[in-house]
């Protein structure tokens, strides 16, 4: 069978990302422009000047994706390209720039949902992962438990009812002066902290026992800080930080390995931003060895945002026959399994 080459291109928030794929799981190149020290200037992704980044890189950086793969525009079979969920103006960078190459180049276009970006990730270097799966989708903007019954189909098990994993990371970061982008500030810090030092709540919620929620952990580590604040103590860092990140990785292996076990599933994956903290994979291959199942995760760079992990994902929709045409357009909270 003919090779199958993609050019994926992500902008759906604060990186500029292209990458030449073949075959879904090979990667010729990974480029990724990242805006994140313009950012923590102001503590978080400003929109506007993502959108206004994204303009001036995505050109140079698709040039070096094609560039370091050793392959020119008419090597590519098709184009992949994240349309939701995200920013929009970012988004439609993305989109915009993919539409242009593909009308001009007569390239089928496949639009691509973030999310089973991040999922797809996995199928990169575990060369033997198939579906069916488990995957805890963890990132900045989603916390989901899916079940990836094939390339493409997904169940939706569970999903945070309100603040994101991630979001949970750098809220807590900013309230004990760690700074932007927390996740991998915390879990630098909590390498030095005692996880059992301060209790912290596991939400869990009775009716949808796979749903997720934050805002009760990340309220309870505010008022701890206040508490402190009040009574004139100093606060340890490092204990705050590793007893906050063990509240949030608990119920994370509990509630899959809860969905594991109820459906004898033996494989399960991880995926997104927060996929790359060390306890949470420390924790959920321990808990997998346990139970006897087989445990995947991405490297860290694959985990965070890029376009690797787009090209994984348009390369199964490409063969299964998705296409986009130009009327294409950023969707900024568009539901994992809808098109
Ligand atoms: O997947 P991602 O790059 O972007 C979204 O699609 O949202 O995820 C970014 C999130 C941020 O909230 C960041 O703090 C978190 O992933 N993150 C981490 C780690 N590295 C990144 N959270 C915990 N531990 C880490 N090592
Ligand atoms: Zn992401």
């Amino acid at each position: 069978m003919k090779d199958i080459k993609i050019l994926a291109i992500e902008s759906s928030c604060d990186e500029t990302a292209a990458s030449v794929v073949k075959n879904g799981r090979e990667v010729l190149s990974n480029i990724i422009s990242s805006q994140i020290a313009l950012h923590t200037l102001y503590g978080g992704v400003v929109p506007e000047i993502a959108s206004r980044k994204h303009i001036e890189k995505i050109n140079q950086v698709i040039e070096q994706a094609l560039r370091e793969a050793e392959v020119t525009l008419d090597d590519i079979d098709a184009i992949g390209v994240t349309y939701g969920p995200g920013l929009v103006g970012a988004l439609l960078v993305g989109v915009a720039e993919a539409k242009a190459i593909s009308y001009a180049k007569n390239i089928p276009l496949v639009g691509v949902h973030h999310i089973e970006g991040h999922i797809s990730a996995n199928y990169i270097e575990n060369k033997d992962l198939e579906p069916p799966f488990a995957c805890l989708v963890v990132s900045g903007g989603h916390t989901h438990l899916v079940t990836v019954k094939d390339y493409g189909t997904y169940e939706i098990l569970g999903r945070t009812r309100d603040d994101a994993a991630g979001e949970a990371f750098d809220k807590v970061a900013r309230a004990i002066g760690l700074g932007y982008p927390g996740g991998p500030k915390i879990d630098r810090v909590a390498k030095e902290g005692n996880p059992d030092a301060i209790a912290f709540p596991r939400a869990r919620i009775a009716e949808a026992e796979y749903d997720f929620s934050f805002s009760g952990l990340k309220s309870a580590v505010l008022n701890y800080i206040n508490g402190c604040k009040m009574k004139g103590e100093e606060i340890s860092v490092p204990d705050v930080a590793a007893s906050f990140q063990k509240a949030v990785t608990d119920v994370l292996v509990e509630h899959s390995m809860h969905a594991v076990e109820e459906f004898g599933i033996k494989k399960l994956a991880i995926a997104g931003g927060v996929a790359s903290n060390s306890a949470l994979r420390a924790a959920m291959q321990e808990a997998c060895e346990k139970r006897g199942v087989a445990f995947y995760h991405p490297s860290p760079v694959l985990c965070t945002d890029n376009a690797a992990m787009i090209g994984a994902a348009a390369y199964y929709e490409f063969i299964r026959g998705t296409r986009s045409d130009l009327s294409l357009n950023a969707v900024p909270n568009l539901k994992l399994g809808e098109r």
